[in-house]
């Protein structure tokens, strides 16, 4: 099979970075272009550069030149890591001149008629795209994935939805890669908790209400669930962990709840999408599970792990989960998400 060309648009940042090891190898795509802002255009990408994640930069990208991230030569599909600040411009100029725009950024996420997609949560959220294409006047399109604390969130609650979710809190303990490079100061973090990430908690509470919503028509109906979040960050490398409680309308046994978790799996993995988890969602058994540094690189980051189910005094049950922020919550995502477009017959 030929290889689909792929370009990425904020290759030289933290995300960008995990885009470029996330898709080295990769069955169906090749990484042959790299776009960042005009600080880096013109150079190769190893001097434009500064490579954070083990190793060095793969020898597929260490020679290219990065280019300026304007619509000319790069290939149909872009995944996008740009820096917020010009996300919105950058996104749309590509997707108005033909560009599939797979992004990460949060700049376009709660637009109405742009999905926020999570294959095994919300694949059918895919039919926005005409109705964007249409309103927008665009041939090409932006497809998102959600923030790294929301995505271990749906995930821990996509099984229960057909319990009927009604209210929710959630507690996060938020990994230092989440702030990209050189992201917090040592100084703050280290023997620290920091109980507070600019916009987090917001972000969050609206995702989370949007990806667990119905679509209707040409709109999304948010889940009606109340969500409450509070967002930390602490002494973490990789690993967002997060505790939730949640109160659920049929009043489920612990059993079914526990079945619930064990036997979901959707779309992605009946397709067999190359980067999709066998087992999206693992419940783990033993009472201090799942932790960060023993439980977060395995399924290739891309799994969440649920743990310490218990009941909740005040809602119903409480427990724990744990995905992979740079991986599950930013380039996997993505990744995923091309993939079922792929499988869609949305790239063709
Ligand atoms: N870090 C995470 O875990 C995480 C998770 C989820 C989502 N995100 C989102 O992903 C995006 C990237 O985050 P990051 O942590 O990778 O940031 P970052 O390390 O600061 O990288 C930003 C990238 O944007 C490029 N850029 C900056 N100004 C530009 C301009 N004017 N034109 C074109 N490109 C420009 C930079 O290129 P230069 O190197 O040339 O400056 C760099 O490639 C953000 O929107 C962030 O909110 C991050």
């Amino acid at each position: 099979m030929n290889k689909i060309e792929v370009g990425i648009l904020g290759a030289t940042g933290m995300v960008g970075q995990n885009f470029i090891k996330f898709l080295e190898g990769h069955p169906w795509f090749e990484v042959t272009w790299l776009g960042a802002s005009d600080r880096s255009a013109g150079k190769k990408y190893r001097d434009a550069c500064k490579w954070n994640l083990n190793g060095v930069a793969p020898d597929a990208v260490r020679d290219r030149i990065v280019e300026e991230c304007k619509p000319g030569n790069a290939p149909r599909l872009l995944f996008s890591a740009t820096d917020a600040s010009v996300a919105t411009e950058i996104e749309q100029a590509f997707a108005h001149a033909g560009h599939v725009v797979v992004s990460n950024s949060k700049n376009h996420r709660m637009d109405r008629d742009v999905p926020l997609l999570v294959p095994e949560i919300n694949p059918d959220h895919l039919k926005l795209v005409p109705l964007q294409q249409r309103a927008r006047g665009w041939k090409g399109q932006i497809v998102t994935n959600p923030n790294c604390s929301t995505i271990v969130l749906t995930m821990a609650l996509a099984p229960l939805k057909p319990f009927g979710i009604e209210r929710v809190i959630v507690t996060t303990m938020q990994a230092i890669s989440g702030a990209g490079y050189p992201g917090v100061p040592s100084m703050d973090i280290n023997a620290n908790v920091i109980p507070f990430i600019g916009g987090e908690e917001e972000k969050m509470q609206q995702e989370t209400q949007k990806i667990l919503g119905t679509l209707r028509g040409d709109r999304v109906e948010p889940l009606k669930a109340k969500v409450s979040a509070h967002c930390n960050r602490v002494p973490v490398v990789d690993g967002h962990t997060v505790t939730i409680s949640v109160e659920l309308a049929n009043k489920p046994a612990e059993a079914d709840v526990i079945r619930a978790f064990e036997s979901f799996s959707s779309l992605p993995q009946e397709r067999k999408l190359p980067s999709a988890p066998v087992r999206p969602v693992q419940f783990m058994r033993e009472a201090d599970r799942p932790q960060p540094r023993k439980d977060v690189e395995r399924d290739h980051g891309m799994a969440t792990f649920i743990g310490r189910l218990r009941a909740c005094p005040v809602f119903d049950y409480k427990f724990v989960a744990l995905s992979h922020n740079t991986v599950r919550g930013a380039a996997g995502a993505a990744v995923l998400n091309a993939e079922l477009m792929h499988s869609e017959g949305m790239l063709d």
